[in-house]
């Protein structure tokens, strides 16, 4: 069976740490987030990787470790959809497709024994959030079905508080939905379609955890989950020297925490250097950044290569001094809130 990994997109909501580092690539406890969706996979599942924004490093990472996968490289974004249209050519029959900024204990053979039982053209793992309107919203029937699909509905539009987490089992004719070399959105134009058509389409509950890491506060919530569930108050990357305090947080490798420091709720990349008596909480530090002594930061996001000035105190900022990458979006583009005129 083949799972198609959605890896494409800016991963806008995650600037600017997405600036200089493809979405699946950030890191969650030192490993990039798409290993875990990796890792959680029958063994045996054939990977293909729907990228293009920063594929480069997705490549070179897989080859580096020894992950088989085939990289498929969209021209340019093509969405949700539109890239598992693309790789039509992989796929030879019932096949997974799996956002790659979510982290869960979905249990994919049970997964996909629900699907074949159900005789489902589409399965969606579904999970209970009390704020739908970011996600899409289903509308179900006590044995599974799914009459209704609306993506980011307001709060009053909203059939149910349960939504779309971000793993489809699909069958093949999924694909005969789908337009090549499109933008579509699976989500917006292809599950209504397929609900409209009267086709068997369910929806998947489970048990444990579910956590979109696409935005910060749920980047750091993660992280502290999965602390939580490896027994480990904070974890340090490799040739750090800590002389502060960290609590529940982690360090890439080459980091320096000054005396003094407390480091708490906070992700930090490699070769960082945080000065003595900094102060950190709900901070996520992006790659060779320097913090200075008696330094204070709150739900903030610093940016790669950045120097936060001795004594300052920033709350609930991003920062980025650099001009923006060539060709990032200025605005969200592959799954926006509203759909593009
Ligand atoms: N290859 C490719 N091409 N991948 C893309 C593209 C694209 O053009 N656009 C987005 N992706 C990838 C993203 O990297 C992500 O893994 C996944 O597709 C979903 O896109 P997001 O931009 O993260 O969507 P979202 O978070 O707003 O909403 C989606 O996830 C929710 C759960 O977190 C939707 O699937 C919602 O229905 C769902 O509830
Ligand atoms: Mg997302």
């Amino acid at each position: 069976m083949q799972a198609v990994i959605l890896a494409g997109g800016y991963g806008t909501r995650l600037a600017p740490l997405t600036y200089t580092k493809a979405k699946p690539m950030l890191p969650l406890l030192n490993k990039p987030m798409i290993c875990y969706i990796i890792d959680a996979l029958p063994s045996g599942t054939e990977i293909i990787v729907a990228s293009n924004y920063r594929n480069d490093e997705i490549e070179e990472y897989f080859e580096e470790n020894g992950i088989n996968a085939i990289i498929n490289n969209e021209p340019q974004p093509l969405g949700t959809g539109g890239a598992v249209k693309y790789a039509e050519k992989y796929i030879d029959g019932t096949f997974l497709v799996l956002n790659s900024d979510i982290i869960s204990s979905l249990n994919f053979r049970k997964f996909i024994q629900y699907h074949m039982k159900k005789e489902a053209i589409v399965t969606i793992s579904l999970w209970p959030v009390k704020n739908v309107e970011e996600f899409g919203v289903v509308d179900i029937l006590s044995d599974g079905r799914i009459r209704k699909f609306v993506e980011k509905p307001s709060k009053e539009q909203a059939p149910s508080n349960l939504i779309n987490a971000g793993a489809y089992c699909m069958e093949y004719e999924v694909l005969d939905y789908i337009s090549p070399n499109k933008f579509v959105s699976m989500e917006m134009d292809i599950f209504p379609k397929i609900i409209d058509d009267g086709k068997p389409f369910y929806g998947y509950t489970f048990n444990g955890y579910w956590i979109d890491v696409g935005r910060f506060l749920s980047y750091i919530e993660a992280t502290k989950i999965l602390l939580k569930e490896k027994g480990l108050k904070y974890l340090v990357g490799e040739n750090c020297k800590v002389s502060g305090v960290l609590k529940t947080s982690t360090l890439g490798n080459n980091c320096e925490v000054g005396k003094n420091a407390l480091v708490k709720n906070c992700i930090v990349y490699d070769n960082c250097k945080i000065g003595e008596n900094v102060e950190m909480e709900n901070c996520i530090i992006a790659e060779n950044c320097v913090i200075e002594e008696n330094v204070r930061l709150k739900d903030v996001v610093v940016g790669e290569e950045e120097r936060i000035e001795k004594n300052a105190i920033i709350e609930n900022k991003k920062i980025w001094s650099k001009p923006l990458p060539e060709g990032y979006p200025k605005k969200q583009i592959g799954n926006p809130l509203k759909r593009r005129k």
